[in-house]
């Protein structure tokens, strides 16, 4: 079978098959990159824009070591120090970036549907790093190799998603991503963070959390996305902590072997207790390693390595 992929825009459309073969790959290079020499020749010649107009550590540190480790040539654009602060416009910032024949675009921006705009504009392959609230579509990919490195599967597992759902492109592309594996998801926050229309995702919501943490096989927990907001949706943070936190306590609603991931960046106190956070049960970090293998895979499939891969 061949696994191709001219690029990535969201989970929301790939089928379960491609979903699968993504994270077989990931496994793929995640074994490379335990090896002494982590570097493969597969990107020779190509070069990659990481184009990020939003803040980012996590995502952006882990698609520029994915490119080194393909041998990838790469271009950090800082949009900070860049003429988008004399006013030239993405799309011209785009084109400009085009006009020196960058082969991939990775992009990370504050706008939701703006890497599929931009893909009307150059010739580049555009790869969402984050976009708004839409999707966020290789953190839901890395999230769900961890959770089958733990669990064997993604089929029949109960995912617990909590926090705030309604700005969260991390929860839409789990949503996506899960429910197409066959996994069981609940999501749960206060009303105000829940979007109307869950239901049509196929997911149950909850306006609170003990029934989603119920027996739960993995546990997200999320920020809350204060810089989406255009209101105050609670209180403070210590009433959100009271009622929706993850606590040594509540967890124990959850299977006894459930895992507690986060996408990051955590605040803890907030949507999570410091001891759960370093908590045995917790396999951030982890989410954080398997994202340079997701990446390459990501990566190497847009470039145009997939029969290769499958022939391997
Ligand atoms: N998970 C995530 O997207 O983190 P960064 O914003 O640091 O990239």
């Amino acid at each position: 079978m061949s696994l191709s992929l001219d690029r990535l825009h969201g989970l929301e459309s790939l089928e379960q098959e491609t979903l699968s073969g993504i994270l077989d790959l990931a496994e793929h290079f995640k074994r490379v990159n335990e090896r002494r020499v982590k570097k493969v020749p597969a990107l020779r010649n190509v070069l990659i824009v990481n184009f990020f107009v939003e803040n980012s550590t996590r995502t952006r540190s882990s698609f520029e070591i994915a490119e080194k480790r393909l041998s990838a040539d790469t271009l950090n654009f800082n949009a900070k120090s860049s003429s988008l602060s004399k006013g030239e416009t993405l799309i011209d910032t785009a084109r400009n970036l085009q006009a020196m024949s960058p082969d991939i675009l990775v992009m990370r921006h504050p706008a939701a549907g703006a890497p599929a705009l931009l893909a009307k504009h150059v010739d580049a392959a555009i790869v969402n790093a984050g976009d708004g609230w839409h999707e966020h579509p290789t953190q839901g990919l890395l999230d769900m190799l961890t959770m089958r490195e733990h669990k064997g599967r993604i089929d029949g597992l109960k995912v617990a998603i909590i926090g705030d759902i309604a700005h969260s492109r991390v929860a839409r592309s789990n949503i996506f991503g899960l429910t197409t594996m066959g996994a069981d998801v609940h999501v749960a926050g206060p009303p105000t963070m829940l979007p109307p229309g869950l239901n049509t995702l196929g997911v149950t919501a909850h306006p609170r959390v003990e029934p989603a943490l119920e027996g739960a096989d993995v546990v997200m927990m999320l920020r809350i996305q204060k810089e989406r907001m255009g209101n105050d949706l609670f209180p403070n943070d210590r009433e959100y902590f009271r009622y929706f936190g993850l606590t040594p306590e509540r967890l124990t609603l959850a299977d006894d072997d459930a895992i507690v991931m986060h996408p990051g960046p955590m605040n803890r106190g907030v949507e999570i207790a410091p001891e759960v956070a370093d908590g045995d049960r917790n396999v951030i970090l982890e989410q954080v390693t398997n994202g340079v293998a997701v990446r390459m895979a990501i990566l190497y499939l847009v470039a145009g390595g997939g029969q290769m891969t499958q022939e391997r």
